[in-house]
């Protein structure tokens, strides 16, 4: 999970790395009111999860609370790489000298976390990389034994650091660190870090991006989530445990176990070329316990989404039995009533096999039809699609 960059400033604030004071507002009278208490020149910084926002014009310094209105109404509603405006923080402004670049991350090729950095801040990263390599320092951080203040000094030094800076940044690096591993994060960047002209480091804009799968670990995660942005689709089957990716095609996915999902989404692309080109129009894993409650929310999720025109419920019974499944797909349509009304096709294989498919042959749904194979599915979810 991505967060915004207030969010990210507030976290830096809790674990002691410098930041600026910043206020958020969805307004532009609250834009004024927050310049106001803020006083002197302060930064109006659109909040949306992409980089770049300074080039869109989404970041505007303003030297009173009437310039701060006046960006905040140029600001809110702007659309930064599809990406619409709909909250700022007001930041102090700060008095930059230098800018500098520094992150530390997840490096999953060499299982180990990486530090990148640099004393030519201010640009992209990704264009620094490409016209400055030399610049950029890389450096691999052991999870084992961490971020040290020493280690610290010698990534700002690779950074090309001058001697009398590194003993200033290096305990900033190891706060960052703190973030990165306190959090369980997989990304912590600062771009730009500055230099103030009274000497201080400060971190003037942050990226963090949390591991969701330490959500248990913090509880408080939770209240970063942007509701407004999430699918309800998805926000629905992740309520109920459910691995749903929504796509862009017609025939909606039902399977258990993701190897045999994925295959099933290539094999219905495969089937819908014979059938006007319809395509999977999401991934829905429900995992190996499939009971009703679970076919129903499994359902009713796929249902939701407008574009399905037909399901593919494809399951094979290993420990769970088709017998389990069957029950569940008709207690499903029970639960659904009249929310289901999409035809749907169950492909069942496997344990108790011959008992399950009576099940669904003896409850006659007309919306249900029974295949015998992968591919027989997929054939006729696809046409059932197409019709
Ligand atoms: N609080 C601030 N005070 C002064 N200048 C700022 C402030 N915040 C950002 N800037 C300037 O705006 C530039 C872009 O802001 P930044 O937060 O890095 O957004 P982005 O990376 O999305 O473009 C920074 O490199 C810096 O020069
Ligand atoms: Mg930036």
């Amino acid at each position: 999970m991505d967060l915004f960059e207030y969010q990210a400033r507030d976290i830096f604030e809790k674990y002691g790395v410098p930041v600026l004071q910043g206020i958020v507002a969805d307004t532009p009278e609250g834009v004024r009111a927050a310049a106001e208490q803020l006083g002197g020149v302060t930064v109006v910084k659109a909040q949306v999860k992409t980089g770049g926002r300074g080039k869109a014009g989404g970041v505007k310094v303003a030297k009173t609370p009437d310039d701060a209105e006046a960006a905040a109404r140029d600001i809110l509603g702007l659309d930064i790489k599809g990406h619409v405006v709909k909250k700022v923080m007001v930041a102090e402004g700060a008095d930059i000298k230098q800018e500098y670049y520094f992150s530390v991350l997840l490096d999953r090729a060499n299982r180990s976390y990486l530090s990148l950095s640099s004393y030519e801040g201010g640009m992209e990263i990704e264009q620094l990389a490409e016209e400055r390599p030399d610049a950029l320092a890389r450096v691999e951080v052991d999870p084992g034994t961490g971020l040290t203040l020493e280690k610290a000094k010698e990534i700002a030094v690779a950074a090309k650091f001058p001697a009398e800076l590194v003993d200033t940044v290096a305990p900033v690096f190891v706060k960052l660190y703190e973030v990165y591993t306190g959090e369980d994060a997989t990304l912590v960047e600062v771009n730009p870090l500055v230099l103030t002209g009274s000497g201080d480091i400060i971190a003037l804009d942050g990226k963090v991006s949390l591991d969701e799968n330490a959500g248990f670990r913090h509880p408080d995660h939770e209240a970063l989530e942007d509701k407004d942005a999430a699918d309800p689709l998805e926000a629905k089957a992740k309520a109920n445990d459910l691995n749903y990716v929504k796509l862009d095609g017609e025939v909606g996915i039902i399977g258990n176990g993701a190897g045999l999902v994925m295959s099933t989404l290539d094999v219905v692309a495969y089937a819908g070329e014979n059938h006007g080109g319809v395509k999977p129009a999401n991934f829905l894993d429900i995992g190996g316990g499939a009971s009703a409650e679970i076919m129903a929310a499994g359902l009713d999720v796929i249902l939701g989404d407008p574009q399905v025109k037909s399901v593919f419920v494809n399951v094979f019974g290993g420990i769970t039995s088709c017998v389990a499944v069957a029950n569940g797909i008709v207690k499903a349509l029970e639960i659904l009533g009249d929310a289901a009304t999409k035809p749907l096709v169950v492909r069942l294989d496997g344990n108790q096999v011959e008992e399950g498919r009576a099940i669904l042959a003896a409850a006659d749904n007309p919306l249900v039809t029974l295949a015998t194979t992968m591919d027989d599915g997929a054939d006729k979810a696809a046409e059932l699609a197409n019709a």
